[in-house]
C-alpha cells in the first residue's frame, strides 16, 4: 500500500522559489492501479521522483506498507528502488553498453530475483525476442520504451511507476505499448501508478487523479 500524505515540494530557481506540490494526498492499495493526469508542468514527474526516493519532499509523508520513506538513508532508498519498484521514465535510461537481454535482466539480477522464464515471456510479449542481442542505440524509440517496460517488470516489483513518454512516439503506438504495460503489470501482480495524457487509457485503471495547482483533484469527467 502506497500512501502520500500532504506532500509539499518546491524548487529553487533563478526566479525564486517555485512551489510545485502543495499538499498532495493519494492512496494506492496493493495490486491496484492509479492514473495520474494533469497539464504539462503540474508536477506529475516530480511526484513520481519523490515516491521513487530520487528526491526528497519538503514536508508531508510518503508511506510504503506503513513505513515512511523520509526516515530512510540513501542506501535504503537505493534498495527500495532496486527491489521495491519498477521505473519507466520519460527518458528510458537504458544502459548503452548492455544488450537488450542484459538490460531486461539488469534490475532483477541486482534484486536477486532473476527469473529467466519470466524475462523470456516478457520479451516475447513485448516483441523483443528478435532484438535481444542488439544495443539500445540500435533500437527505435518505441522499442526502447518496450525494453524499459520489460526491465521494470522483470523483478516483479510491488509497485511500478510509469511516466508516459511524450517524445518520439505517435499516439497510436504509444497507446498500444501502454496497453501491453497494463496487461503485464496485472500478470506480475504489481501496483501501478501511471502518468498519462490519454483519457482512454486512464479509463482502464481503477483510480484516477488530476494534478492541478499543486494538489490532486478527482478527475473531472
Ligand atoms: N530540478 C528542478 N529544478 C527546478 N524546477 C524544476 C525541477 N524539476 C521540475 N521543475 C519544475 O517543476 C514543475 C513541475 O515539473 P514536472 O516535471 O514534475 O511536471 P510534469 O507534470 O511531469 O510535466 P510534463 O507533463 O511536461 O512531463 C515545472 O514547472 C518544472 O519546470
Ligand atoms: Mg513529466
Amino acid at each position: 500500500m502506497l500512501i502520500v500524505e500532504d506532500v509539499h515540494k518546491a524548487f529553487a530557481t533563478a526566479q525564486g522559489r517555485l512551489p510545485v506540490l502543495r499538499g498532495v494526498d493519494l492512496q494506492l492499495p496493493r495490486g491496484s492501479s492509479l492514473a495520474l493526469m494533469g497539464e504539462s508542468g503540474s508536477g506529475k514527474s516530480t511526484l513520481l521522483h519523490l515516491i521513487a526516493g530520487l528526491e526528497r519532499a519538503d514536508s508531508g509523508r510518503i508511506l510504503i506498507d506503513g513505513e515512511p520513506l523520509q526516515g530512510r538513508g540513501e542506501a535504503e532508498l537505493a534498495r527500495w528502488r532496486r527491489e521495491g519498484i519498477g521505473l519507466v521514465f520519460q527518458q528510458y535510461n537504458l544502459i548503452g553498453s548492455l544488450s537488450v537481454a542484459a538490460n531486461l535482466a539488469f534490475q532483477a539480477r541486482l534484486a536477486e530475483r532473476h527469473d529467466p522464464a519470466w524475462v523470456s515471456y516478457l520479451a516475447e510479449r513485448l516483441g523483443l525476442t528478435p532484438l535481444l542481442q542488439r544495443y539500445p542505440e540500435q533500437l527505435s524509440g518505441g522499442q526502447q520504451q518496450r525494453v524499459a517496460i520489460g526491465r521494470a517488470l522483470a523483478s516483479r516489483p510491488s509497485l511500478v511507476l510509469a511516466d508516459e513518454p511524450t517524445g518520439s512516439l505517435d499516439e497510436t503506438s504509444s497507446e498500444t505499448v501502454l496497453e501491453l504495460l497494463l496487461e503485464l503489470v496485472g500478470e506480475a501482480g504489481s501496483s501501478l501508478l501511471l502518468v498519462t495524457h490519454s483519457e482512454r487509457l486512464a479509463a482502464r485503471l481503477a483510480h484516477h487523479l488530476y494534478l492541478h495547482l499543486g494538489r490532486v483533484q478527482p478527475r473531472e469527467s
